[in-house]
């Protein structure tokens, strides 16, 4: 894998790069990002992405778009969703939507649909959304592209909260799940769909987006720890395809 510019390894080889500030951080993610999306259009004619939601991010898909502004040849997923209305403020569609001016061709795990279907029935319409746009497979299991992801301080990413049966999925790819069973650094508590671990142990690359001395803790616990019960512990310990973007706050302590 290309290493971005000022990429340094942990002694566990994950690559990490550290920016000075969220400016920095989404301008780094953001370069790294289209130019991995440049390679995987001229080799496969499309880039599958699939993007997480929160505050972090948000700056990142600004300066994507930047780059790529009729996001041409993209299929953008989403990593997971709340389950909230398409307008209300909590909604991760909606943040992706409005970094990316709405014109990115956002494929939406909650349709604008009232009443909303069953959660159940949304996971698997959104698991034959993922087996349409991502035909790419490893092991069966689509393949993105690119699958940009948060932590949050309690080890989770994605919608995947520890303790969460959802972490056990093995054979869906789209689960509903409750939300965090205590307020997880600004995280709703509120009932959300996510990507299970096969789909983003499976992406050609994870690029986590951390930024805050909140999270720097639990960026140690990760990227140094041997704590596998962290949802995201587990995942990085088995993807060795990640890369972090962290600002000087949440690296405070790692050891590079
Ligand atoms: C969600 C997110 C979640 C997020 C982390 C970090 O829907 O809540 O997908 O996994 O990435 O909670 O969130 P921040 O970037 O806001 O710290």
């Amino acid at each position: 894998m290309t290493l971005p510019p000022g990429a340094r390894l942990t002694a566990a080889g994950e690559t990490v790069v550290v920016a000075g500030s969220a400016v920095d951080l989404a301008r780094r993610a953001a370069a790294f990002l289209d130019a991995r999306i440049s390679t995987a259009i001229i080799r496969n004619g499309q880039a599958v992405l699939a993007l997480s939601g929160g505050s972090t991010p948000e700056m990142t898909y600004r300066c994507l778009a930047g780059y790529r502004p009729d996001a041409a040849s993209l299929a953008l997923l989403q990593v997971d969703e709340r389950l909230v209305s398409a307008g209300d403020p909590r909604s991760n569609g909606a943040m992706i939507r409005r970094a990316w001016g709405g014109r990115v061709p956002l494929l939406p795990m909650i349709p604008a649909e009232n009443p909303l279907p069953a959660p159940g029935r949304l996971a698997a319409a959104y698991a034959h959304t993922l087996d349409r746009v991502a035909p790419a497979r490893c092991l069966g299991v689509p393949v993105v592209d690119l699958c940009i992801l948060g932590l949050g301080e309690d080890g989770h990413t994605a919608s995947l909260f520890p303790g969460s049966p959802a972490l056990a999925e093995r054979s869906r790819w789209v689960v509903p799940v409750a939300g965090p069973a205590a307020p997880a650094g600004g995280s709703p508590q509120v009932p959300r769909l996510t990507l299970t671990l096969p789909v983003l142990d499976a992406a050609r690359c994870l690029v986590f987006l951390v930024q805050g001395g909140a999270k720097a803790g639990v960026v140690r616990q990760v990227l140094q720890g041997k704590d596998d019960l962290l949802p995201a512990a587990r995942l990085v310990r088995r993807a060795r395809r990640a890369v972090w973007f962290l600002d000087t706050a949440a690296a405070v302590g790692l050891s590079l």
